[in-house]
């Protein structure tokens, strides 16, 4: 059986993860879904970083060479705004699903990526951009149809959480745990979009967009990160029957209301359900009025949490879908909604 062509783009913490995902897991996507994926081509900035063998084949620094290379279906795992938007751009153009792990992205450019991937009949999914492997918005999208949602908060960084529960218990300073949160996969490139609260500002912006669907730009959403906080700030906040995390907060009361979104830290005394989501672990709680209230909790970042996303992401894709060169179709870019 010809499995399914994915291009990848990023062979970091995520792209490495989805690369061995796809080949340990092949058995049972199988059985699941009658199909199997087989990465055709890697996208990387710098070739002559050492990687493990088996990919080492399949390696390049050209876009181009991962489009040329029969794939259906690119998996987008850089990060940043550009060039990760103007590869989707052409490969949505070029007729190939998108599946991406970029919140950043998302959260600035989702709507106008929705509807190039729509005028362009293929999908745009992206479960792995907001609480690792946590399936929130699959939740929503999906299993929350009938719902109006007015408001949904939780932890939405997996890094922070890391930092603030290991400076807490194990009085450890803020630098050290940084250093192993990035150790261990958790941390943006720039460390800083994690620390400063944009992360979770932008998975906020996408969550409330799919909750309360409208798009409020990023430069809306209140932040505050955790920067300053100190580990004797925290010792005399555990005194004092307290936990200090980065909360997440959308609401939005009534359909004509308005939408707040905001992004700070906050106290939640220790018998709050938050206040004991410890480590990398991300927590969402969504509150509607049938359902009234849902809890998701799960690893919110790292390589496996994160591919299962991107994973499932492929899984659940409409395929196969017809290839087009880009000279047959010059006319399919991005365009206003009719
Ligand atoms: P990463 O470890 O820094 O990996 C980034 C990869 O992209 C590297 O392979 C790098 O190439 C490649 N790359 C960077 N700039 C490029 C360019 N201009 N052209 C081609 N390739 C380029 O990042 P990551 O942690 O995997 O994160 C990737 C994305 O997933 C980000 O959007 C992040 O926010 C998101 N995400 C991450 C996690 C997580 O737990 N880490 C979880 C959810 C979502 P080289 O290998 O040559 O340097
Ligand atoms: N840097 C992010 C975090 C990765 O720590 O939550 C997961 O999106």
């Amino acid at each position: 059986m010809k499995g399914i062509g994915v291009g990848l783009l990023g062979f970091g913490t995520v792209g490495a993860g989805v690369f061995h995902a796809l080949r340990n897991q092949e058995d049972v996507i199988l059985k699941r879904t009658e199909s199997t994926f087989e990465v055709r081509a890697v996208l990387v900035q710098n070739a002559d970083k050492k990687r493990v063998k088996e990919v080492e084949p399949l390696i390049t620094t050209r876009f181009d060479q991962v489009m040329d290379a029969d794939v259906q279906v690119v998996v987008e795992a850089i990060g940043g705004i550009e060039p990760a938007r103007t590869y989707i751009e052409q490969a949505m153009v070029a007729g190939c699903h998108i599946v991406t792990a970029n919140k950043e992205l998302v959260a600035k450019h989702g709507p106008e990526l929705e509807r190039l991937a729509r005028n362009n009949g293929v999908q745009f999914l992206y479960e792995a951009s907001v609480g690792g492997g946590i399936p929130v918005l699959g939740t929503l999208l999906h299993l929350l149809k009938s719902n109006r949602i007015y408001r949904v908060s939780g932890i939405l960084n997996g890094t922070t959480n890391y930092i603030l529960t290991r400076m807490a218990d194990a009085g450890v300073s803020f630098d050290q745990i940084l250093a192993e949160a990035q150790e261990k996969g958790y941390a943006e490139a720039d460390p800083a979009a994690d620390v400063d609260g944009f992360d979770a500002v932008y998975k906020l912006s996408i969550l409330g967009r799919l909750a309360f669907g409208a798009h409020i730009p990023v430069p809306e959403v209140r932040r505050k990160g955790i920067r300053d906080v100190t580990a004797a700030e925290l010792e005399l906040i555990a005194r004092l029957g307290y936990r200090l995390k980065l909360l997440a907060v959308g609401e939005q009361y009534g359909e004509m209301g308005p939408i707040s979104l905001g992004v700070e830290p906050t106290l939640l005394p220790s018998s709050h359900p938050l206040a004991s989501v410890n480590g990398v672990h991300n927590a969402i709680h969504l509150e509607g009025d049938l359902v009234q209230d849902v809890t998701l909790v799960g690893q919110g970042a790292g390589e496996k949490p994160t591919a299962s996303a991107v994973v499932e992401d492929l899984c659940n894709l409409s395929l196969p879908v017809p290839r087009r060169s880009l000279d047959e179709d010059p006319l399919l870019l991005p365009a206003a909604e009719s």
